[in-house]
C-alpha cells in the first residue's frame, strides 16, 4: 500500500501519496501552479520553469521535479517566484506566433491560460525581440498538422510518443534557440514512422499539434470503440445526427483514455453515404434492398441446408465477447460442427 504523506501548500493541509510530485499533489487538491511542460501521464522534465515553489522558506525549486515529503510547508507564490515565472513565460511568448484568433487551440491553450494567470503585459513583451521564425507547417498527415512556429518545445509530444505509444517517432532537432520538434530524419509526418494515433495532438498544450478540421460537438455519448476486441472506452461527440469527434475515456482501464488511429480518427464511416443501412439480397444477379425479416428468413433457410461439416464460422474482433460466445455456441450446438475461428487469431 502506498504511504500517505502529509504536507501544507499555501496554508492548506493536504494528503499525497509517497513518490508523487508536489505539482500533481497540488493540482489534485485544486491548488493551481502554472505549468506547461508537465502532463500527469508523463515523467516530469522541468523544462518550462513555470512551476516554481518555495519549500520551508528556502530557494525556489520546480514543483514538477520535487517529490512530496512529510511535514514540509510549500509556498506556490512570492515576489521572487512571480518574477521568475513571468520572465520564463515572456521568453516563451516572444518565440511563439500569436495568431490566436486563427488557432485551433485558442479555446484551450496552456500558453494563453498561463499568460492570463500571470498577468503578462503587452508592453513588457514589446521590449523583447519578437520571433522571426517562419518555419514551414507540416500538413502532410491527413488528420492533424504541426506548426513549429507555435511550438514551445515543452517536449510533451516527444515523451508521449516515447513513454505512452512506445514508438519514438518524435525528437528534438538542432540545439539551443534553434531547437525544434521533428520526426526521425526530419521527414514529414506522413513519411515518418508516425502511426497517426494523435496521442501527441491531444496532449499538446498549445496549437502546435492540432487537428486539421476540429469540430466541436453539441453533446457526447460514452461508448466502446468497435474496431477491435480491446474494447477501448470512448466518447463520441455528436452534433445534430452526425458523429463529429472521438476522445478516449480516461476512466476506462482498458485504454486509460489512449486510442489508436482507427479509434480516434476512423469514425467517418458512421455517417458515410456509401454505408449499407439495409440488407441486400441478390436477385437475378443484382443486389436489391430487402427487409431484415426477408434477409433473416433467407439466411436461416440456407443455414438449415448446410449443417455439419459443410458449415464453418469466422467470428470478428469487432464483436463483443458475448457476441463471440454466441457465435461459437451457435456453431457447435446448432450447426453441429467445431469449425469455428476468429479473425484476431489469423
Ligand atoms: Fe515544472 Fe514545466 S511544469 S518545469
Amino acid at each position: 500500500m502506498t504511504k500517505e504523506i502529509k504536507l501544507t501548500i499555501d496554508g492548506q493541509e493536504i494528503v499525497a501519496s509517497e513518490g508523487q510530485n508536489i505539482l500533481d499533489a497540488a493540482l489534485e487538491n485544486d491548488i493551481y501552479i502554472p505549468h506547461l511542460c508537465h502532463h500527469p501521464d508523463l515523467k516530469p522534465v522541468g523544462a518550462c520553469r513555470l512551476c516554481g515553489i518555495e519549500i520551508d522558506g528556502g530557494k525556489m525549486t520546480m514543483s514538477c521535479m520535487t517529490p512530496v515529503q512529510d511535514g514540509i510547508d510549500v509556498k506556490t507564490d512570492s515576489p521572487a517566484i512571480s518574477q521568475a515565472r513571468k520572465i520564463a513565460l515572456e521568453l516563451l511568448i516572444a518565440d511563439h506566433h500569436m495568431d490566436c484568433l486563427a488557432c485551433a487551440a485558442a479555446s484551450d491553450c496552456g500558453l494563453l491560460d498561463t499568460s492570463a494567470y500571470l498577468g503578462i503585459q503587452p508592453d513588457r513583451l514589446a521590449r523583447l525581440r519578437p520571433s522571426d521564425k517562419g518555419l514551414p507547417i507540416d500538413a502532410s498527415n491527413p488528420f492533424f498538422q504541426f506548426d513549429p512556429n507555435k511550438c514551445v518545445v515543452c517536449g510533451i509530444c516527444v515523451r508521449t510518443c516515447d513513454e505512452i505509444v512506445g514508438l519514438g517517432a518524435l525528437g528534438f532537432i538542432n540545439r539551443g534557440f534553434k531547437t525544434v520538434i521533428g520526426t526521425f530524419g526530419n521527414k514529414s509526418f506522413v513519411d515518418s514512422i508516425c502511426e497517426s494515433c494523435g496521442e501527441c495532438v491531444v496532449r499538446c498544450p498549445v496549437g502546435a499539434l492540432a487537428p486539421k478540421r476540429p469540430q466541436f460537438p453539441a453533446r457526447e455519448v460514452q461508448t466502446t470503440c468497435v474496431y477491435c476486441g480491446v474494447g477501448c472506452g470512448i466518447y463520441l461527440g455528436v452534433s445534430g445526427d452526425k458523429v463529429v469527434s472521438v476522445r478516449g475515456d480516461r476512466e476506462r482501464p482498458t485504454n486509460n483514455g489512449n486510442l489508436c488511429v482507427k479509434g480516434r480518427y476512423g469514425f467517418k464511416f458512421i455517417n458515410h453515404p456509401d454505408r449499407l443501412t439495409t440488407p441486400l439480397i441478390k436477385k437475378d444477379g443484382e443486389f436489391v434492398e430487402a427487409t431484415w425479416d426477408e434477409a433473416l428468413e433467407l439466411v436461416a433457410t440456407k443455414l438449415a441446408d448446410r449443417k455439419g461439416e459443410q458449415f464453418a464460422a469466422l467470428a470478428s474482433a469487432k464483436c463483443t465477447s458475448e457476441e463471440n460466445y454466441l457465435i461459437q455456441k451457435f456453431t457447435r450446438a446448432v450447426m453441429g460442427t467445431n469449425s469455428v475461428d476468429h479473425c484476431a487469431r489469423l
